[in-house]
């Protein structure tokens, strides 16, 4: 490349590795939702796995997970951090040939684990089901993404680091540390290895591992997206900066502790599943700040979310992040977490989390950035926006409606005795009362995948009108400007 070239890039942000990650974000969430939607339909119908052992519910399910948490979430969380990062320090991403390499290799992960899941080759811990080799992959695509990242803060052409970059940073290395750790494994062969830890140490390893990744990986990243998104479409600043900065420091140290709330009443010893459950308790106050912060940034322009339907999608994502960061708390609880244990409860309040915090805000911030990545203003449709939203929102509401009913009703009729002490229902009754619920969140389910659908087509349709443009870096005013 001739230095002319070097130069005139240097003056462009690097957006071709936002535009390949953000339509990937879209890809990968039609497909990871379409795997929910059909094992939604299995738990209501267990003979739609046609008798085929690759589509079984056992290993359709961490397809699912992996599909829309790393799949749409990741390509979600990369395509605004480099994004992001490039605005808020006014420079170019330090290495195109790096970043093109997370791009490559991160889809490259994402295929092996749409092929080897099915397969049945799995490690056995859940969110980290992918055998090793595929592990060694993620660990390059993530040290080159620190690179990236970092390297691109270091460069960067204003002094102060917006608070978003601290979000996405803390992801980022928690991330590292957490795959590496849980990851621990010796290889038997090319498929198969055994953990480095065992028994009681297993379990607590993997669900530190487990509770991270929601606190960094479904939290901490997307709410970089929030502090960013969300003062741009609204076009006012932070509510509170300061709080923001409380906000990050709390809820990274907090988050670490909480993990034995997975593994109550198990043979992890007493104390360590109390000292999760007091942790978990804590946790509620940053995230109600952090919430609350992303939500006060509309004060005195409530106007705006009633014709703006990004907005929408931002703020009510926040309102659901509210809902599932009380809801956490409440079930890391021991007494409670006696009755919602094992049953649909959890899953409804996951997918409250999933599909109203981690999805709304993803597709919030899609919204806002693949017609500015295409040289437009706006997406093609702004009645197909808002017809995703209501689809969406009446989905989540199924879905978690039925779960919570369905689960609460599990756990009141597994626990119920008769007077001479024998159990009131066997647990097959206990699957007929769940049906009617089953289909409900099936519903829910296709409800969700269809308002992915119509954005799918909305972003197909801004990009075939659009054209690819160089965003010019703008020139750095000095600070009292
Ligand atoms: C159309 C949308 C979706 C449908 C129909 C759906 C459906 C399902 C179903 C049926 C399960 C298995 C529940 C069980 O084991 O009883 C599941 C699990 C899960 N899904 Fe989804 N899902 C959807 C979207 C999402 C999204 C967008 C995310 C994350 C961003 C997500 C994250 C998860 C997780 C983490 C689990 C495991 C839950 C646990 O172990 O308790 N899902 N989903
Ligand atoms: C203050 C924040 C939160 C706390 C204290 C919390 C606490 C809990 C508790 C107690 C459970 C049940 C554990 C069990 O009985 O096995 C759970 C499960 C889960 N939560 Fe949360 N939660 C929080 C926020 C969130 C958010 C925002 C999300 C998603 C974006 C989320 C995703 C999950 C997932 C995926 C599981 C299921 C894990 C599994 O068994 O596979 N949580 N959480």
């Amino acid at each position: 490349m001739s230095v002319t070239t070097m130069d005139a890039r240097s003056g462009v942000y690097n957006d071709k590795v936002v535009r390949q990650f953000a339509i990937m974000t879209v890809v990968w969430g039609v497909v990871g939702m379409l795997v929910g939607v059909i094992i939604a339909a299995q738990l209501t119908w267990p003979e739609l796995n046609l008798g085929i052992e690759w589509l079984t519910y056992g290993r359709l399910r961490p397809l699912h997970t992996n599909a829309v948490i790393f799949a749409f979430g990741g390509c979600g969380l990369f395509a605004t951090s480099y994004y992001v990062v490039q605005r808020t320090c006014q420079t170019r991403l330090i290495s195109d040939k790096l970043a093109a390499f997370t791009f490559w290799g991160w889809q490259l992960v994402i295929v092996l684990a749409a092929v080897s899941l099915p397969l049945g080759l799995t490690s056995g811990k859940e969110y980290a089901e992918l055998i090793w080799p595929i592990d060694v992959l993620i660990t390059l695509v993530w040290v080159a993404y620190a690179i990236v990242f970092f390297g691109t803060v270091g460069i960067r052409k204003v002094r102060h680091i917006y608070v978003a970059n601290w979000f996405f940073g803390a992801f980022i290395i928690a991330v590292a540390l957490l795959h590496i750790v849980n990851s621990a494994a010796l290889p038997t062969g090319f498929l198969h290895a055994y953990s480095a830890y065992a028994g009681v140490q297993d379990a607590m390893v993997q669900w530190w591992y487990g509770h991270n990744a929601v606190g960094f990986f479904l939290t901490a990243g997307f709410l970089g997206m929030m502090y960013y998104f969300i003062p741009k479409q609204a076009e006012r600043p932070v509510y509170s900066y300061r709080l923001s900065i409380v906000h990050f420091w709390a809820l990274i140290f907090t988050y670490m502790w909480a993990g034995p709330h997975h593994l109550h009443y198990t043979a992890l010893p007493d104390w360590t599943q109390s000292v999760g459950m007091i942790f978990s308790l804590i946790l509620l106050a940053p995230s109600w700040g952090g919430m609350i912060n992303g939500i006060m940034t509309l004060s005195g322009a409530w106007h705006k979310l009633r014709d703006d339907p990004i907005l929408r999608f931002l703020i009510v994502s926040l309102s659901f992040y509210g809902m599932s960061t009380f809801e956490g708390p409440m079930m890391s609880i021991k007494t409670v977490n006696a009755l919602s244990h094992y049953t649909d409860w959890t899953v409804g309040h996951v997918h409250s989390g999933a599909l109203g915090w981690v999805g709304l805000v993803t597709m919030g911030s899609m919204y806002y950035l693949i017609p500015r990545l295409f040289g437009q203003t706006k997406m093609y449709s702004v009645k197909a926006i808002e017809l995703h939203f209501w689809v969406a929102t009446i989905g989540i509401v199924l879905y978690i409606a039925a779960m919570w009913i369905a689960g609460v009703m599990q756990g009141l009729m597994w626990r119920a005795v008769n007077p001479d002490g024998s159990l009131t229902y066997t647990f097959v009754e206990s699957v007929k009362a769940s049906f009617p619920f089953y289909v409900i969140r099936l519903l829910g389910g296709v409800l969700y995948l269809g308002g992915m659908g119509v954005m799918a087509w909305n972003v197909w349709k801004t990009a075939v009108q659009g054209k690819v443009v160089d965003v010019a870096i703008p020139a750095v005013k000095p600070a009292h400007a």
